[in-house]
């Protein structure tokens, strides 16, 4: 009998093509914790490339908060929050994850989740299921996050809701688009802070026009919270933005170190989600000692010691922004830790993070369809553990291999 049948013929076909385009993608084992200096398959690199923006993942206080709240609440929830596996440390970080938002959000509550990811499918499908089927228009930042993309595109293939894709740089065509929409719920989805080039979105003008057009305004904020604000309380914060339309969604997984997410917003519509959102019903809730460290995490932010954070992650971002000069490539203007440097094709990309990673750093290649066709990149990011000496030899290195890339280009 044959060893192979059609299935498997067909992933060996796809994985092949994958790697025809230069697309296909590699784990790579860590062995140390999340940090600046990563043992990786054995051996030590820089690593310039987590999201743990605050350097928190590996804090001794969030790892002595982990084993407390393991031994107070065991490792395990053991059922979703609405059958048993709802603690008290869930309810604490949910009363604590909203006062980071009351003075943005009036009457907030928070709900948490286990991932980011979770939170925008029950969020964007919440909502939706709010109205009669196809009674919703939503419109999608193009450079949305692959979860809030998955969440629009059940929320249009289960409930029927129309679909409008807008540039957050260019929101003249939104803003047209909105005046014919009949439909009788609108709701306007966006990045906080655009994962891959790291540029805050404009939620003041958004706003202004959720405001106009009755349309509500879904924030993911996952890589602003934290790091973004004074109190690091995230992108409302930093914009001085309080409004009761907006829905706000923070991921714990980057600054906080840790890992989940949450949503805030009005009672009614958390209330709605607790009852009617399926990612959050049929899954079980985060282990309790995950939200007990989550706690520990919320008092660094907000201290001293998180304002602290944030401005040397401010110093190094001006460091960059001072002293990065390139020939050829690209660097995306970003004021955020998320630095990107646009090298255009997979081939080339790829080249620079093998280059990087010979001398001693660790950068993936961040490829389609993460990012647009044409637009590979090294996606840099920056830790407030790292330190002004990391930066500049890191700089110093990517003006060398970008010149032997160059160089290599110029004689093949
Ligand atoms: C903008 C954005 N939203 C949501 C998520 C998903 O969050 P999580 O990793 O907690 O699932 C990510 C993760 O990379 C993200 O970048």
């Amino acid at each position: 009998m044959s060893n192979s049948f059609r299935a498997l013929e067909l992933a060996q076909g796809a994985i092949a093509d994958l790697d025809l385009q230069l697309l296909r993608r590699k784990l790579r084992v860590t062995q140390s914790p999340c940090d600046t200096n990563a043992t990786v398959e054995n051996r030590q690199l820089k690593a310039f490339c987590s999201n743990d923006y605050l350097g928190l993942a590996n804090h001794p206080d969030l790892v002595n908060a982990l084993a407390e709240g393991a031994k107070k609440y065991g490792v395990g929830s053991g059922a979703s929050h609405l059958i048993s596996g709802h603690s008290a440390a869930h309810e604490l970080l949910e009363k604590k994850l909203a006062s980071f938002q009351e003075k943005h959000i009036p009457n907030a509550r928070t709900l948490f989740f286990s991932t980011g990811y979770l939170t925008n499918l029950a969020a964007i499908t919440g909502l939706a299921r709010l109205t009669e089927r196809g009674d919703l228009s939503i419109y999608s930042a193009k450079l949305n996050h692959a979860s809030l993309i998955d969440g629009v595109r059940l929320a249009a293939t289960q409930m029927n809701a129309t679909v409008n894709l807008f540039d957050h740089t260019q929101l003249t065509s939104l803003t047209e688009t909105l005046k014919k929409d009949t439909k009788s719920l609108k709701l306007i989805v966006t990045d906080g802070v655009f994962s891959m080039d790291g540029d805050v979105t404009p939620v003041q003008e958004l706003l202004q026009i959720a405001q106009q057009y009755d349309a509500l305004l879904l924030v993911d904020d996952a890589h602003g919270f934290g790091v973004l604000g004074e109190k690091g309380h995230g992108i409302l914060e930093q914009e001085g933005i309080q409004s009761n339309r907006i829905i706000y969604i923070g991921t714990l997984g980057k600054s906080a170190g840790v890992s989940g997410a949450f949503i805030c917003a009005q009672d009614s519509f958390i209330e709605w989600l607790i009852q009617k959102g399926r990612p959050y019903i049929y899954s079980t809730a985060t282990p309790p000692a995950i939200a007990h460290t989550l706690l520990k995490s919320l008092e660094i932010i907000e201290s001293d010691e998180g304002v602290k954070r944030r401005s040397h992650l401010n110093q190094l971002i001006q460091i960059w922004q001072d002293e990065m000069t390139f020939i050829n490539w690209e660097k995306v203007s970003s004021c955020t830790p998320i630095q990107p440097i646009i090298l255009g094709s997979n081939a080339n990309a790829l080249l620079a993070a093998k280059l990087l990673d010979e001398a001693g750093y660790w950068i993936p290649a961040i490829r389609p369809p993460t990012v647009p066709l044409g637009s590979a990149r090294l996606r840099i990011t920056f830790s407030a553990n790292h330190s002004v000496d990391d930066l500049r030899k890191l700089i110093t290195t990517l003006k060398k291999i970008e010149q032997e890339i160059n160089h290599k280009a110029n004689h093949d």
